[in-house]
């Protein structure tokens, strides 16, 4: 090869390398990430550029994370450039000091999945979140100091907060923006103007909790009512202010009370609703597209910051639901009728909302992600097991705690589910006596029954009195139902069971025997299924009101249907109150006597097409068992709308009445 070739191959490739490492380091340089808040532009900058957005609500919590990647490209395929989340402090640390982070609960899994997808987050990890969640978000565990003043510079609160900031906040990191994550911003609290406390002290220990963990470059940020007076007590020098308000609000008058907060910088509406939520025994809410989007108008018009909450809400699965005061449960479905379905289907909304997001943004274009199909698989034939009074020995490992009065759930360290107290009648009782909770002490719902026979129901706020007889030293089963923690106001301190002591006429009740249940651990272990032997001897008329007890029932998907198994949702027909569990999922309660939830969602990750499914029912009230049909049902359609209806059995006495407003209940 002749030599002068040779050379200039060689000054070829050096100005080629020269150029390329060159080309790389500017490329890197200017590709630092930063995120920052602009005083002058009013606007947040990404990577030094005025950067706006248009985000919406998912809770990881409330989606099977085999689901998480489907609904977060159908938010970026609706335009969307980022996701806002909580972190439920409760679904972490179930217990103080052992953390959860696999599965369902592995948040950097769906983080990595935001940056995958090309979604920025705003991250709002508490430590509480309110969000129609038990408890808001905190442990029940933190009760255990009864006198505990939660959300305040109370020492033994704060040490907790500390602990389980120590493990998240340095998870969040990792994932910032200016550390090559996903996330732009993080939320300290939640809503704290509307909070009684005001206690600043508290507001400050978050604000350094936070900035030791994540540096002082990160954009912090609190969320309040859209009005001067949340804005007192919940915001903070160092903390960027931003509000939330819903359609119809004044958009005007709701930045203006950003401004009066922060006279410059971005504006911001942590949390424009595009539904409402639910509570058993209230009419489904429904909030019409055409506000919706009025409102979105005016809010992307004033080249303001928005997130959508929610734009997907998702399951309360298990026992997660949350209430409001006066205590007021919400249902398993937290469909809030938001843009895409608890199931993850499109609807009118999302088109609308996307098409509105096209005025101001690009909006990707190509296919959307199909909605996932749903099958009815009919009818399944259910067989009565035994009644939870007479499973103890498979209920309860640890055998029962005697006491003379009743103790709550975390003095007997159960978080959820139900607990069974035991007493004797001390007299007898042959006429009808009033068995009473004075204080309003069921929490939530107590099913009662005398020597095995049902006598009635007690229910907080609801029905405070029955009228029982029996003989002196008939066994008294008292089996309460946490129906979730209240959410939202001065009563989240929500003690569960039987919080103040029962009275049979006017002599308090005592000698009690109580049991802490394990229904769950049960269920996972096959010992409440429809082959376990554990079959009812009991043959009676259909009552009006039953023991609870468990049903077991299960079915094969059919051969030869292709891409089973699909999601599906179940129903059940002249059953009344309950949970149910599949193939030992706790996939939450069911109260079709009480609406307007009917149907209850059941991904389709949850069933098997090789071996049989398995179905646990545990029901409170009365299966139509004894009267014949004993079946639940699978149906491909699903109703969370149905009528609302009041059961004959109680007696109703709502002393106060609520009003939405904004997103506060008003109670007068
Ligand atoms: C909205 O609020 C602004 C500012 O407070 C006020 O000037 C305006 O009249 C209000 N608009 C309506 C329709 O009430
Ligand atoms: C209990 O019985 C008394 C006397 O029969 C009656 O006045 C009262 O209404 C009954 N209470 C309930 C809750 O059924
Ligand atoms: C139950 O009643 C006893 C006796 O009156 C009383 O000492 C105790 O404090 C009561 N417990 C609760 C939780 O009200
Ligand atoms: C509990 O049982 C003891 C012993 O039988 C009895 O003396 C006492 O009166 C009972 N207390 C209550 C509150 O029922
Ligand atoms: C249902 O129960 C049967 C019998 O206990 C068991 O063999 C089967 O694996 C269970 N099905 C699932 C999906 O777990
Ligand atoms: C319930 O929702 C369905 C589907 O959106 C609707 O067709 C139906 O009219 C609603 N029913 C009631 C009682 O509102």
């Amino acid at each position: 090869m002749p030599l002068k070739f040779t050379l200039f191959i060689y000054i070829y490739i050096y100005i080629y390398i020269y150029i390329y490492i060159m080309q790389n380091i500017f490329v890197c340089y200017a590709k630092t990430p930063s995120f920052s808040i602009d005083y002058h532009q009013n606007c947040f900058l990404k990577d030094g550029e005025p950067f706006r957005y248009i985000s919406g609500s998912i809770h990881y919590s409330r989606i099977p994370r085999v689901y998480w990647k489907d609904r977060l490209l159908k938010m970026y395929m609706a335009g969307l450039n980022a996701i806002q989340t909580y972190v439920p402090w409760n679904f972490h640390e179930p217990v103080p000091g052992q953390y959860d982070f696999s599965g369902d609960r592995d948040l950097e899994h769906f983080l990595q999945l935001c940056r995958d997808i090309g979604l920025l987050v705003i991250m709002r990890p508490g430590p509480y979140i309110c969000a129609e969640w038990d408890m808001g978000g905190l442990p029940s565990w933190l009760l255990k100091k009864k006198d505990i003043v939660l959300r305040s510079s109370d020492p033994d609160y704060l040490a907790a907060v500390d602990k389980w900031m120590g493990q998240l906040l340095p998870i969040i990191s990792r994932h910032l923006y200016q550390n090559g994550g996903p996330i732009i911003t993080v939320q300290v609290e939640n809503e704290y103007g509307s909070y009684f406390a005001c206690d600043f002290n508290y507001m400050r220990h978050l604000r350094q909790l936070f900035r030791s963990h994540l540096g002082e470059e990160v954009v912090l940020f609190t969320t309040d009512g859209a009005g001067v007076g949340y804005l007192k007590c919940g915001s903070l020098q160092g903390i960027y202010a931003t509000v939330d308000f819903g359609p119809g609000s004044n958009v005007t008058a709701a930045f203006k009370a950003q401004r009066h907060a922060e006279p410059r910088g971005p504006l911001v509406n942590s949390e424009f609703y595009t539904g409402w939520l639910d509570h058993w025994g209230e009419k489904h809410a429904v909030i019409p597209t055409a506000a919706v989007v009025k409102s979105l108008n005016e809010i992307l018009e004033m080249g303001a910051n928005v997130n959508l909450y929610m734009f997907i809400g998702g399951t309360n699965f298990g026992y997660w639901n949350g209430a409001n005061s006066p205590y007021g449960p919400q249902p398993t479905s937290y469909d809030y009728d938001a843009p895409l379905t608890e199931a993850g289907d499109f609807t009118e909304k999302y088109f609308a909302i996307r098409e509105v997001i096209k005025m101001y943004k690009y909006v990707p274009e190509g296919l959307l992600p199909p909605s996932t199909p749903k099958f009815a698989y009919g009818q399944v034939k259910m067989k009565k097991l035994k009644t939870v009074s007479e499973s103890l020995d498979i209920l309860s490992f640890s055998g029962p705690v005697k006491t003379l009065y009743p103790p709550t759930f975390t003095e007997m360290n159960q978080a959820f589910g139900f607990m069974l107290y035991q007493t004797v009648l001390p007299v007898n009782c042959l006429k009808p006596t009033p068995l009473s909770s004075p204080l309003n002490g069921v929490h939530d719902r107590a099913y009662i029954s005398i020597d095995g026979i049902a006598a009635g129901i007690l229910e907080r706020n609801k029905a405070l009195t029955i009228n029982i007889t029996g003989k002196a030293g008939s066994r008294v089963d008292v089996l309460v139902e946490n129906m979730g923690r209240i959410n939202y106001g001065r009563e989240i301190n929500d003690f569960k069971g039987l919080v103040f002591n029962l009275t049979l006429g006017a002599d308090v009740l005592g000698n009690w025997t109580v049991y802490s249940l394990s229904i769950d651990e049960a269920v996972h272990k096959g010992l409440l299924s429809a082959s376990s032997g554990f079959i009812s001897t009991s043959t009676s008329s259909p009552p009006a009101l039953s023991p609870p007890a468990f049903y077991a029932g299960s079915f094969i998907i059919p051969n030869g249907i292709p891409d089973l198994p699909q999601d599906t949702y179940i129903q059940f027909p002249n059953w009344r109150k309950g949970q149910v569990w599949i193939n030992g999922f706790n996939v939450g309660r069911y109260w079709p006597s009480r609406g307007p939830q009917v149907t209850l969602f059941v991904p389709a990750h949850l069933l098997s097409t090789s071996v049989q499914n398995n179905i646990t029912v545990l029901e409170l009230e009365a299966s139509p068992c004894s009267s014949g049909s004993c079946t639940v049902e699978f149906t491909d359609t699903p109703v969370i709308n149905g009528t609302v209806k009041i059961s004959s059995l109680l007696h109703f006495t709502y002393g106060v009445k609520c009003q939405k407003h904004a997103h506060l209940f008003l109670c007068i």
